[in-house]
């Protein structure tokens, strides 16, 4: 018989929020508003949803001046109507499959093209928030460098339509608060949990920002990580500077890997996910999220949300297709392939409950 976690509903074990993304009219198969498995999941544990893909740029402005609310409309109604709340996700992004042709072909003044960025997210942000159940933003996500000094992105539609300039990024705040007074503005990366340059820049950035009345809430981690990697010592440290700040801490993309295609592949690959993955995978789980606990003050979390349901839905799978192979050996979240609870629900829910973390 199929494994329990014997966790009831993840998200009435913690005040923080408890959250998962979600596919939608993205996906056929795993369509939030049509896959029966999902919905019984993701209403049984948790109380915010993020857009796994809806919500990005090209999906309600692909061509200028014309938006399109309809999928993501039915989707946050959805949510409201199971008193959810959404993250939505993310008005700002380089990633190039997302970013409208009207943008990346830009050919006006850097100066026009800021207005038509700001006008893109003030039309979406007042948009979302007549609904009331956004409850917060990722401005602008992954503008930082993986470099060592890390810098700003230079490889972004964003930062060259604007003058080869990372202004875009205040100019995002700036416009998003405009239109949401009350709604929690994150700043959200990739890798600003190892403690390393990119955390530095974070933080300089955060910085600088603070000093000129630039307003950011919060630092989203988006935290694809690894069993062995980052260590929770440079979580937690990385996570500390944000607090010290002052800002919110949101764990945005949370998920655990089972393999790692970097140091040490593929001597070390775990070819099936076997009794033993599964209950150190529980045990990072609980690590993760005890950090996060111990780390951040209540006041200053912002909750913690999965980047996806079901293991068979995973992300991972394309990202790592020529890593592994076409193999599916990430296995990182909380439900396998059938829905069904995984160890790693019940490590996080052990960290909600205060009970030690372990491989057991
Ligand atoms: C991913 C989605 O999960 C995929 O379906 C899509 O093909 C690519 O984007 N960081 C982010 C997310 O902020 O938007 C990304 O989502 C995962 C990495």
């Amino acid at each position: 018989s199929a494994y329990s976690a014997n966790v009831n509903s993840l998200r009435e074990l913690t005040d923080f929020t408890i959250g998962v993304a979600v596919s939608n009219s993205d996906s056929p198969t795993y369509n939030i508003l049509s896959n029966a498995s999902e919905k019984a999941v993701v209403e049984k544990h948790f109380e915010q949803m993020t857009a796994g893909n809806i919500m990005k740029m090209r999906y309600l402005q692909n061509v200028q001046g014309t938006f399109t609310f309809t999928n993501a409309d039915a989707f946050v109604d959805y949510a409201k109507s199971k008193n959810m709340t959404v993250h939505g996700h993310a008005l700002v992004w380089h990633s190039d499959y997302q970013v409208p042709d009207f943008m990346k072909t830009w050919s006006g003044s850097s100066a026009d093209f800021i207005t038509a960025l700001k006008t893109h997210i003030t039309t979406i942000v007042d948009h979302f928030e007549e609904k009331g159940n956004v409850a917060s933003w990722d401005v602008v996500n992954e503008a930082l460098s993986d470099t060592n000094p890390s810098t700003f992105r230079t490889d972004s539609t964003f930062y060259e339509k604007s003058g080869n300039s990372a202004i875009y990024i205040e100019e995002a705040f700036k416009a998003a608060r405009a239109a949401a007074p009350q709604t929690t503005l994150y700043y959200n990366d990739y890798n600003i949990d190892q403690n390393n340059p990119k955390t530095t820049k974070l933080i300089e950035m955060i910085t600088d920002f603070q000093a000129r009345s630039i307003p950011v809430d919060g630092v989203g981690f988006q935290m694809h990580v690894f069993m062995d990697y980052p260590s929770i010592a440079n979580i937690s440290a990385a996570m500390k500077k944000v607090v010290d700040k002052g800002l919110k801490v949101k764990i945005t993309e949370l998920d655990v890997s089972v393999n790692n295609p970097y140091g040490g592949w593929p001597a070390n690959k775990v070819a099936s996910f076997t009794q033993a993955a599964a209950l150190a995978q529980k045990k990072r789980y609980c690590e993760i999220v005890k950090a996060y606990i111990d780390t951040v003050p209540a006041p200053q979390r912002g909750g913690i949300s999965v980047w996806g349901t079901t293991d068979a839905n995973t992300w991972l799978d394309g990202l790592y297709k020529t890593e592994f192979n076409n193999e599916k050996i990430s296995w990182p979240l909380l439900f396998d392939n059938n829905y069904n609870d995984k160890p790693a629900l019940r490590g996080f829910a052990d960290a909600l409950q205060g009970i030690t973390c372990t491989n057991l």
